[in-house]
């Protein structure tokens, strides 16, 4: 099939270049003219282990080019995906959607055929509504421009997996030709055993965002028992673990620690609340303002740790942080609880020294302040506290005993749980944790 990627930030890239993957003809479209140039040269805006190389692939065998212009898409494809973001808005708990709106009015205009504008933004319930009857009033071809709602599910780092392989496939619908296209383009998908739910516009949406939710309070769910632990001398670890085996329960996302961040889980319970609210049931939601302040809370009890670890105040003081991106295997800063930390306690009187193994050209854009450096052990050159903040896979490989002859004082935080703690103790180290006993 003919298909469309509307916006080529992290969902449009990965989409475009999976779609093309499994067949279809894909023309991605983006209003960034520079993006488009580097993208048509093989060059992902972002790291995302395995994109680049279907990207490339997909642009040798011809199934995959990009263009700057709706005009074009509309002219080309029998299906429109929409993928631009929906960001907090500045000063508010609510969804920016002035980019998705910019794209139906962009390309409904250009829609003079049977065609099917899916949206795969996350978005406030009843925009997917708002938005189909805004194409059916722009589109010179009517009610031939369908609209449905097709939420991402995929997670950074993840990113190729979980398009090629999702776990399920929601789609909102209001016809039964609606159907037929997603069918149609998701076939290889399907053939895999991939659950297929179909469903109306509000549910679909709402799946999204319910998801996200709920992911965020398991987090916090379990930051908000490591808190317990730290003061009753238990191990959150362990005890996730004995939650896990209950396969009611599951063990994923039950990792304690510096809690959550990035481009999503934040700004859509955010943005879930507000939409609530508006809806005059805030009041069921009461408890994802809770979740977002255990969550925020987390990175003010990281600052803490290591205050305290570096002898009650930061003046005077070598701080090193190891890891800037909100988690490993991505070079995403957006709310990233790494940089945040490293930030607050840079501007406590710290010398803040930032290493990450992709993150730090995002890092520096965001934050000029901090200082950054090439290698894990140059941050730690005379440090006086070390901070582990994002679990990437070279750090657990540290040897702690050659790290203590770096240092100045061998203090250690662990803000992911994941170091062996015994094992740093062992070789000198002063070791804290958030939440998790010393293994
Ligand atoms: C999240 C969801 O997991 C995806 O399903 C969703 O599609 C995506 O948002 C989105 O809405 O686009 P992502 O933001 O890539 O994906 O990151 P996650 O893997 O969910 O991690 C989010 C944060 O939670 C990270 O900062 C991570 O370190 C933290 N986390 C995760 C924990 O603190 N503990 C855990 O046990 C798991």
């Amino acid at each position: 099939m003919r298909i469309s990627v509307i916006g080529t930030g992290y969902l449009g890239a990965v989409h475009a270049a999976c779609m093309a993957d499994i067949g279809h003809e894909v023309l991605g479209v983006d209003t960034d003219a520079q993006k488009i140039a580097a993208l048509q040269d093989g060059h992902a805006p972002f790291f995302e282990p395995g994109l680049e190389e279907i990207l490339v692939r997909a642009l040798g065998s011809g199934k995959l080019r990009f263009s700057t212009s709706l005009q074009e898409a509309a002219g080309f494809a029998d299906a429109h995906f929409i993928c631009v973001g929906t960001p907090q808005l500045p000063g508010a708990a609510g969804a920016d959607l002035s980019h998705i709106e910019a794209v139906v009015d962009g390309l409904a205009p250009y829609l003079t055929r049977d065609c099917l504008v899916i949206g795969k933004s996350t978005v406030p319930v009843g925009t997917a509504a708002r938005l189909a009857a805004r194409v059916a009033e722009l589109a010179p071809a009517g009610a031939a421009a369908g609209l449905a709602w097709n939420p991402e599910f995929l997670r950074e780092g993840f990113a190729v997996e979980d398009t090629l392989r999702p776990d399920r496939i929601v789609v909102g619908i209001t016809s039964q030709t609606a159907d037929v296209t997603l069918r149609a383009i998701y076939a290889s998908v399907l053939e895999l055993g991939t659950p297929y739910l179909t469903t109306d516009l509000p549910t679909a949406e709402l799946v999204k965002v319910a998801a996200n939710a709920f992911l965020a309070t398991k987090i916090s769910f379990i930051n908000a028992v490591s808190n317990v632990c730290d003061a009753a001398g238990a191990d959150v670890m362990t005890l996730a673990d004995a939650l896990g085996h209950d396969t009611r329960i599951g063990r994923r996302f039950l990792s304690a620690g510096l809690g959550f961040g990035g481009g999503c889980l934040s700004k859509d319970i955010r943005a879930f609340m507000a939409r609530a609210d508006e809806l005059g049931v805030g009041d069921s939601l009461q408890f994802l303002r809770e979740v977002d302040q255990i969550n925020t809370g987390r990175r003010a009890l990281a600052v803490e740790a290591a205050r305290d670890l570096a002898g009650g105040s930061f003046a005077g003081r070598n701080v090193a942080v190891l890891g800037a991106a909100f988690k490993p295997d991505t070079d995403d800063v957006r709310d990233s609880p790494a940089l945040d930390v490293a930030r607050t306690i840079r501007a406590q009187g710290a010398v803040v020294r930032v290493h990450d193994p992709r993150a730090t050209y995002n890092a520096r854009r965001a934050c000029p302040d901090l200082d950054y450096v090439e290698e894990a052990v140059k941050a730690c050159e005379a440090a006086d506290v070390v901070l582990h903040l994002t679990e990437w896979r070279e750090y657990r490989e540290i040897d702690p005993a050659e790290l203590a002859s770096v240092v100045r004082t061998p203090c250690l935080l662990d803000g992911r749980n994941v170091l062996p703690l015994g094992e740093w103790q062992a070789a000198g180290w002063t070791v804290r944790s958030l939440g998790g006993a010393i293994r």
